[in-house]
């Protein structure tokens, strides 16, 4: 079935991230604040409304569902909803983007519930650095988590590295190198000016195109005439054709034409595109109409068609969207 998911533009909807929770053991300093305050835990959604809410979304042709934070491996009962979801008529992957800390101990139970692919966050090699980005991360439980997860059998594994000079920049070709030599995808991400963080992100932004010209010291690439349906652009390396490079720019080069998804945060909140504030209380539907599907069906219909053509993030200037990336689900 197609999906019945359109939007005013004629895009349709086929694919939905879920925040499963706004909390996270890290507190990247791209993505939040050192001192954060976490939604209290009834304004957040119940693991049954949050299976309700797939099968509504499978139920009308979402083929992808990707679960996300916060860190969804935080929350507690996560192995039994990806149980859940992924055995959902319809769907044809359940997919995962975690900060890699809980992996050690989850990527089988992870894997045997039937999440396909997992995303793992990774923005340094060097534990110091490591630990600055993240404030509170330790590189070596991540590494052992990206090692559980290459045994525990996903179909693939893509690493996530957001790039910021000063930072990481000067890392990119020892990341493409780690990501080479375990046969795994690798994305670079351009940051995105969600929240208000406490830094300037104006000094730290680097382009795709920067980085690019970086990878092009150590490597051939070859482009790539694959779609990745998101907001990746791939190429692939000339000599080492397991790896796929992602360039996600919302800057440079944004995919918004295209775009096929709609995100739900951790309080319930239907969020119709990253880079706006325009959302649909869903929360409030769902507990209005505990067995009666009808009228949370009809409000999704009606809100899709207010989602808006493109984003604009401006890189100098304020901040536009004040909901931090841990609320907006990634
Ligand atoms: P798929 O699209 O599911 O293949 O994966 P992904 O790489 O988009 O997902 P992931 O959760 O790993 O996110 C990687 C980066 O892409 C994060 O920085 C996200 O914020 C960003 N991203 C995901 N979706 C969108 C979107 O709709 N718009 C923009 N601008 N960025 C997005
Ligand atoms: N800009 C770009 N990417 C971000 N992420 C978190 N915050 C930002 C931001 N401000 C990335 C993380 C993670 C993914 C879900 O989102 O690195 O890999
Ligand atoms: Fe946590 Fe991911 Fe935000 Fe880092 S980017 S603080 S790992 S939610």
């Amino acid at each position: 079935m197609a999906s019945a998911l359109q939007d005013g533009f004629g895009r349709t909807i086929d694919y939905l991230r879920m925040s499963v929770t706004d909390r996270c053991d890290f507190r990247c300093v791209y993505c939040m604040a050192e001192q954060m305050t976490f939604l209290p835990r009834q304004q957040v959604l119940t693991l049954e409304e949050l299976y309700r809410l797939a099968a509504l979304f499978v139920g009308q042709g979402v083929r992808k569902i990707r679960l996300t934070g916060g860190e969804p491996l935080v929350r507690q009962g996560i192995v039994g909803l990806c149980r859940r979801i992924a055995a959902l008529p319809g769907l044809r992957e359940l997919v995962l983007t975690s900060n890699g800390s809980q992996l050690e101990r989850l990527a089988r139970p992870l894997a045997e519930a039937g999440v396909k692919r997992l995303n793992v966050s990774l923005d340094s090699l060097d534990p110091a650095r490591f630990r600055a980005i993240t404030r509170t991360g330790e590189l070596a439980q991540v590494l052992a988590g990206i090692e559980a997860a290459q045994q525990a059998g996903f179909e693939r594994i893509k690493l996530n590295t957001v790039v910021m000079k000063g930072r990481n920049a000067d890392e990119v070709l020892d990341l493409v190198g780690f990501a080479v030599e375990r046969g795994l995808d690798i994305s670079f991400i351009e940051e995105m000016p969600l929240g208000e963080v406490g830094r300037s992100r104006d000094e730290a932004f680097c382009s795709s195109d920067e980085v690019r010209a970086l990878i092009e010291r150590g490597y051939a690439l070859l482009d790539s005439a694959e779609q990745s349906g998101g907001p990746a652009r791939y190429v692939r390396l000339r000599d080492h054709g397991q790896t796929r490079i992602g360039f996600i720019s919302p800057h440079s080069h944004n995919f918004c034409a295209t775009c096929n998804r709609v995100r739900l945060t951790a309080e319930g909140r239907l969020l119709l595109c990253l880079g706006h504030e325009h959302s649909l209380d869903l929360r409030g539907l769902l507990r209005r109409h505990p067995t009666e599907d009808g009228p949370v069906l009809e409000a999704i219909g009606k809100a899709l068609l207010r989602k808006p053509q493109r984003h604009e993030f401006a890189l100098h200037g304020e901040v536009q969207v004040l909901r931090f990336m841990n609320a907006s689900g990634g």
